[in-house]
């Protein structure tokens, strides 16, 4: 978790959930971060990560993960793992889950007001062809490369849709 900018509005809120918050979700934070800062609007945004299981709570990103990252220009060493938690859904207008059974587990805490958008990142990346982003913890180096593909092409989408959002507020 590594929060930017904590006085943003929920519609300038997203929260990236994985299952152990140590690849997946804290690429695409750090992916989205740099992304919006590029864009201008790094101000504007806020970005966090959370797993839906708590084996790595308080700890860095997957070594892994944070080289296969820093090898594509992006710093992941200051995001530190944590759950997600109902209080979310009041602080992040949106939650984006990298694969379906993470979205089940959210729709499942997910409470009856949330008025914001939950779903699969990839669903911003229709040019990928895929729906889901791949875990890569049990396989080789290749997988974390992969991860940066897919988390560069879904941020870039979702990134597109928040600033016609923010754009109408
Ligand atoms: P992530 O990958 O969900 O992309 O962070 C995983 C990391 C750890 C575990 C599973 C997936 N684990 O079982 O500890």
């Amino acid at each position: 978790m590594t929060i930017s900018n904590r006085s943003a509005e929920p519609d300038a809120s997203v929260l990236f959930v994985c299952l152990g918050n140590i690849c997946r979700s804290p690429t695409a934070e750090g992916v989205f971060r740099a992304a919006a800062v590029k864009g201008g609007i790094g101000s504007l945004v806020l970005a966090d990560s959370a797993g839906i299981g708590d084996w790595h709570v308080g700890l860095p990103p997957d070594k892994r993960t944070i080289q296969a990252a820093r090898r594509r220009g992006y710093d992941l060493t200051a995001i530190r793992g944590r759950r997600v938690q109902v209080a979310d859904f009041s602080r992040f207008g949106w939650i984006i889950a990298m694969d379906e059974s993470n979205l089940r587990a959210l729709t499942e805490m997910k409470p009856p007001d949330f008025g914001g958008h939950l779903g699969l990142l990839l669903e911003f990346a229709p040019e990928a062809g895929l729906r889901e982003v791949p875990d890569p913890y049990f396989g080789g180096a290749e997988g974390f490369d992969r991860v940066i593909d897919l988390v560069e092409q879904g941020t870039a989408g979702l990134l597109a849709r928040m600033r016609v959002t923010l754009a109408g507020r």
